[in-house]
């Protein structure tokens, strides 16, 4: 049994993990909050992520004790001396955000005498695309009519696209815990262009799912937006050209935005772009690496085309995709958990109970030679 936090940017999350099934996966989201400043100011989260830590703890042990919600704290839940070990994103994040959640981690695991996980919260997104929801029954005494499972026996390597409002990455997971960088953005990622394109719009923060939302009766051949570094084989994407072009575009043609048709032909042209963009290089690198299996995670994965077209795209090339549940794209303790088990269950070695947090920190050491 492992209890998992995460706390490194606006989500606080504690998970309960047993055996590949995810018992409880509690998610404190802070996107009100911010909403009001337009983006994520790191004081604010780290007061959210004191205040809620505990509730969103005590919930999880109730959760995975089967007990109904109404239970006052501390009754019919899991007792913390239940658990085998204790982890936390340790990296990479806001400082003080990550700190919250790991040493508490770590404070725990030391009072329980258990190990602790310092887990990579980017090495965690590349797991949460194996874990899904599944009807319970296989697990004895387990009241939960609904869980998540992680399933690795059909595990394989596979080229994932991690994708949010912070990054936009290519991993190539040659197998489990063996990880390679295969490109990065070199300015904005994938979500903050789709913000920030919303913002432009006059639609709040953050912009990702409303402009979705509207690009969905669009026409995305209405207006014809760059796809930056869609042509060079290399694996880096750039968004931030594409969102000037956009500023361009609305300074041009500002009544655009007085036309709800227009506007949604906006979204799904813009869209399109960055979607293009995200798909041709995810699947031009599964097939250069000769993998035959794409992931993605991340927040901008709940983008309806990001998931249809790379749906299209894999099938075509004879790929097996596996996209993270929605519940799972977005910041959570559970793919933590998960990722902490895997570890465990490869006899990889505990962290230590003073390693300090790494606001950056790599995923790798570094890039797949030649690619
Ligand atoms: O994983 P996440 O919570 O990461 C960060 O905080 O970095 O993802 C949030 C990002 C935001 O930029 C949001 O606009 C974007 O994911 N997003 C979407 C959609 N849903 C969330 N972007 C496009 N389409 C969506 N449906
Ligand atoms: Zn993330």
């Amino acid at each position: 049994m492992l209890l998992a936090l995460e706390s490194s940017c606006d989500e606080t999350s504690v998970a309960v993990v047993h055996n590949g099934f995810v018992l409880a996966n509690g998610v404190a989201s802070q996107i009100k909050l911010h909403a009001e400043y337009g983006g994520v100011v790191p004081e604010l989260a780290t007061r959210e992520h004191l205040r809620n830590l505990l509730p969103i703890a005590r919930a999880a042990l109730r959760t995975a004790s089967g007990a109904p919600e109404s239970v006052g704290a501390g009754q019919s839940a899991l007792a913390l001396a239940q658990f085998d070990a204790i982890a936390a994103t340790t990296g990479p994040g806001l400082p003080q955000a990550l700190m919250i959640g790991a040493r508490a981690a770590q404070a725990m695991a030391f009072a329980l005498r258990k190990p602790f996980f310092g887990i990579h919260h980017h090495e965690a997104h590349l797991y949460s695309p194996w874990i899904a929801p599944e009807a319970a029954g296989g697990q004895p005494g387990i009241a939960q009519t609904s869980l998540l499972r992680a399933d690795f026996s059909r595990f394989q390597p596979n080229v994932s696209l991690i994708v949010s409002g912070g990054h936009t990455m290519l991993v190539f997971v040659e197998a489990e815990l063996k990880h390679h960088l295969l490109g990065n953005t070199v300015d904005d990622a994938a979500g903050e262009c789709f913000d920030k394109v919303a913002k432009l719009m006059g639609l709040p923060y953050p912009g990702g799912p409303k402009l979705d939302a509207l690009a969905e009766q669009g026409d995305p051949r209405a207006f014809d937006f760059p796809r930056p570094m869609l042509r060079e084989l290399h694996h880096d994407f750039s968004f931030s050209g594409l969102k000037t072009s956009v500023r361009y575009f609305l300074r041009d043609q500002p009544f655009i935005l007085d036309d709800p048709d227009r506007v949604r032909d906006l979204c799904a042209s813009v869209r399109a772009a960055i979607v293009d963009v995200l798909v041709t290089k995810t699947v031009r690198a599964a097939k250069r690496l000769g993998v035959a299996c794409v992931t993605a995670s991340g927040g901008v994965t709940c983008n309806r085309a990001l998931r249809r077209q790379l749906a299209e795209s894999c099938a075509e090339q004879g790929l097996l995709l596996r996209l993270a549940d929605k519940s799972l794209c977005t910041d959570n303790a559970a793919m933590v958990g998960i990722l902490a088990e895997r570890k465990l269950k490869h006899h990889l070695p505990p962290s230590s109970l003073d390693e300090e947090v790494k606001p950056s920190w790599p995923i790798a050491p570094s890039r797949v030679p030649g690619m």
